[in-house]
């Protein structure tokens, strides 16, 4: 029984002046382990008598919760002077200069291809694509402009020995397109193209997208409606008036010109208003028509049976148009701080926020 006494003693004391986790741990072992000094006095209850038992097995037992919720007391708070160490010393000043992370941003020719993307699938228009290095036939040819037929010199086109051009339009899609699939037809094809061009308005490469709808009894009518819905969708006003001027395109029959409305305020152009509104005027954005019968045949469609519009325009274009640049020679120079001021966020949600019809 004493010694039961002393060894509690002993033990609750190197308890007490256990200065690490390490130290506390040891003492555990050498008093709770297997071989431990108490385990130890726990397995002699086994052998002894009952009365003796009776006596000390409440001193033994006692010892053991003793020690053990000594040694836990401690260790708690030996945790806890820890974490207060660490608190006192690794301090973080958050008033300290960062280092300089570079963010990219999203090019306004991204972003407006994605927002032109998201208005057709409203619309339920794909995206197609076709090569940027094009073959004679599906550029020109089969867009019903053979060879020495003069509206080629309209295109101040790129040629490759052998007779291959960098594509002059994103036309050759639609060829490539209605020879591959066949109709109902809705797509628009975004893209670069190259025509030998440069000042503040043009560049030797640049943007076009196209769209193609192919299917029966497909009239002007719908044409223009997809138009106007597509204006009013990407430029996020309803207030859009446009007008359809008679033009010519060799792959379209009838074909027009679209011009839309814009007012002069301030010195900058605003998309928006109608005729009669203070400033108003009209600048061209699209080239259209009905797609011609000598380019649905050339692509194996019976013109008696299906009929269809298409559309082209500039999307660097409409990126001036929409978000105020001037010089379209900025959009191919790679200025950082061009980028900087004219480019979108990655993260932004696209900025349409209704989409069509809303
Ligand atoms: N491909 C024509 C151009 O580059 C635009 C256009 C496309 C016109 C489709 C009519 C139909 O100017």
């Amino acid at each position: 029984m004493n010694n039961i006494h002393e060894l509690g003693k002993k033990i609750l004391a190197d308890v007490a002046s256990a200065g690490t986790l390490e130290q506390v741990e040891t003492i555990r072992v050498a008093a709770l382990g297997k071989a431990g000094s108490v385990s130890s006095l726990l397995k002699t209850l086994g052998s002894m008598s009952p009365e003796q038992r009776r006596v000390e097995g409440p001193l033994i037992n006692g010892l053991r919760e003793d020690v053990a919720s000594a040694i836990a007391t401690r260790k708690a708070a030996l945790e806890a002077h820890a974490l207060d160490v660490r608190l006192a010393t690794e301090q973080l000043d958050m008033s300290l200069p960062t280092h300089d992370i570079s963010q990219g941003t999203v090019h306004p020719v991204s972003q407006v291809m994605d927002e032109l993307a998201e208005i057709f699938a409203d619309m339920g228009f794909a995206v197609a694509e076709g090569p940027e290095i094009e073959d004679d036939w599906h550029n020109f040819t089969a867009l019903n402009i053979p060879p020495a037929h003069p509206s080629r010199a309209m295109h101040d086109t790129f040629y490759f020995e052998g007779g291959q051009v960098l594509r002059t339009h994103t036309s050759p899609v639609q060829i490539r397109t209605m020879t591959t699939q066949k109709p109902p037809i809705r797509i628009i094809a975004p893209g670069r193209v190259y025509r030998s061009d440069s000042d503040a308005t043009h560049t030797p490469m640049f943007h076009q997208i196209e769209g193609l709808v192919i299917d029966k009894d497909i009239h002007f009518g719908h044409l223009k409606w997809t138009l106007e819905t597509f204006l009013k969708a990407f430029f996020e006003r309803d207030d859009i008036t446009i007008r359809l001027r008679p033009s010519y395109f060799p792959f379209t029959e009838p074909s027009a010109e679209v011009d839309i409305g814009y007012r002069r305020i301030g010195g900058h152009r605003v998309i928006g208003g109608k005729p009669g509104d203070d400033g108003f005027g009209w600048m061209e954005v699209l080239g259209s028509g009905m797609v011609h019968p000598n380019v649905l045949k050339n692509c194996g469609l019976d013109p008696e049976e299906w009929q269809g519009f298409a559309f082209g325009t500039g999307v660097d274009r409409l990126a001036m148009l929409k978000y105020g640049m001037d010089d379209l020679r900025a959009f191919f120079d790679g200025d950082m701080r061009w980028l900087k001021h004219y480019g979108f966020g990655a993260l932004d949600v696209p900025t349409l926020s209704g989409g069509v019809g809303a």
